[in-house]
């Protein structure tokens, strides 16, 4: 039998690398994409992707199929073809800032669409579910311990509610039907490819256009970084060796404040000035969890993972990317209203017409 792997959300920025890694392994498996392929998809760059491998014997080793997870006739029809053994669902409405203006789409796809995934999952007698989640569900841990693998949620934002829900659906399921499932949160992610809504890429869209990037409230919020290279291979490594019904944690190194990141980020894209001048405080977002840690002790011991990449190569690496794919998100921004979000949000949008 044909050994498939379905990857929701596999034209999304981490979606695209762990499709990646899993066409690297040789003997590796079927990998069958399943996308709605919304604003912050790049179903050409995951094409690219199936493509890198033409020509090898497993170049038809990528199937994409452009739906949504919430679409519970489409999830059971396509289940019941590719026959997955194995289901990665990475597929998520991701953007905080999106959430507190309409939580909507979030609570259709993070907990609706993660349902549908789950029942056919069951019904299909998927081998292996990975939920991938979130640190965000811990909410703030200002004053608090890292959060363990077994502690409880306590979201304190839309998006990270919508998450929460989804991996209580999850569990309720391995407990309740029998479903072998482990859920990944991972912290915040970095890398090539990601959209520029994000705080990385979109520091760098607005110093390209010679604008002060926004810093909401202090810029003392402390968060963790994690290449997303690193952040894949967690997913898969839990795939492969996870234990039923556990929770896994991928962290990065050491927290950093949002305003010492964007310091770091203008360093290693090789611009210069004064905080002062390449900064603009903005309000705080409404409810900013000061910080999130996660301790990822009992992963590394069970998954034998650990992050490769440090801080300043990932991020060097990251400049270099955005340096040879200038255009990468070109056509994306002038749909799907992206530039209205901005304009709505900051009340500008990220490139002012000089
Ligand atoms: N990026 C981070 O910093 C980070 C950190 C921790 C956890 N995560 C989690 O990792 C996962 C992937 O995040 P990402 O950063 O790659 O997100 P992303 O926003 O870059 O990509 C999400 C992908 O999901 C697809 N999608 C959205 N709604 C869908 C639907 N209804 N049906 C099918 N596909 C749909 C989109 O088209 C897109 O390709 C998410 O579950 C997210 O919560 C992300």
């Amino acid at each position: 039998m044909t050994d498939t792997w379905l990857v929701t959300g596999g034209a999304g920025f981490i979606g695209r690398v762990v499709v990646e890694q899993l066409l690297a392994w040789t003997e590796g498996p079927q990998v069958v994409v399943l996308d709605a392929m919304t604003y912050a998809a790049h179903p050409v760059a995951l094409r690219a992707v199936g493509e890198s491998y033409a020509g090898l014997p497993e170049s038809s080793r990528l199937t994409i199929v452009e739906g949504d997870v919430a679409d519970g006739v489409l999830v059971s029809k396509l289940m019941a073809r590719v026959r997955p053994r194995v289901v990665l669902n990475l597929a998520a409405e991701t953007h905080v800032d999106r959430s507190l203006s309409n939580n909507a789409p979030f609570v259709r796809t993070n907990v609706e669409g993660t349902e549908m995934l789950v029942r056919a999952s069951v019904d299909c007698r998927v081998e292996r579910f990975v939920q991938v989640s979130t640190d965000e569900v811990y909410g703030d841990r200002v004053g608090r311990r890292a959060a363990r693998e077994t502690d409880g949620v306590e979201p304190t934002n839309p998006y990270a509610a919508t998450k929460a829900c989804g991996d209580a659906l999850v569990q309720a399921a391995v407990r309740s039907s029998g479903l072998d499932a482990v859920i990944t949160r991972g912290c915040n992610t970095y890398g090539p490819g990601q959209f520029p809504e994000k705080l990385l890429p979109l520091a760098a869209l607005r110093w390209g256009a010679d604008q002060p990037m926004w810093v909401y409230g202090d810029g003392l919020q402390e968060r963790v970084w994690l290449h997303v290279d690193d952040h894949a291979a967690g997913i898969l490594a839990a795939a492969r060796v996870g234990t039923e019904g556990a929770v896994y944690h991928f962290s990065g190194g050491r927290p950093r404040t949002n305003q010492a990141t964007l310091e770091s980020w203008r360093r290693a894209l090789g611009l210069g000035g004064r905080p002062d001048d390449y900064l603009r405080r903005v309000a705080d977002r409404p409810g900013h969890d000061r910080r999130y840690a996660l301790g990822d002790q009992e992963t590394r011991r069970q998954l034998g993972w650990a992050p490769r990449r440090s801080w300043r190569s990932g991020l060097r690496a990251t400049a270099k990317w955005l340096a040879s794919n200038p255009q990468f998100w070109a056509s994306s921004l002038e749909q799907h209203g992206v530039s209205a979000f901005f304009a709505a949000q900051y009340g500008e949008p990220p490139v002012v017409a000089s």
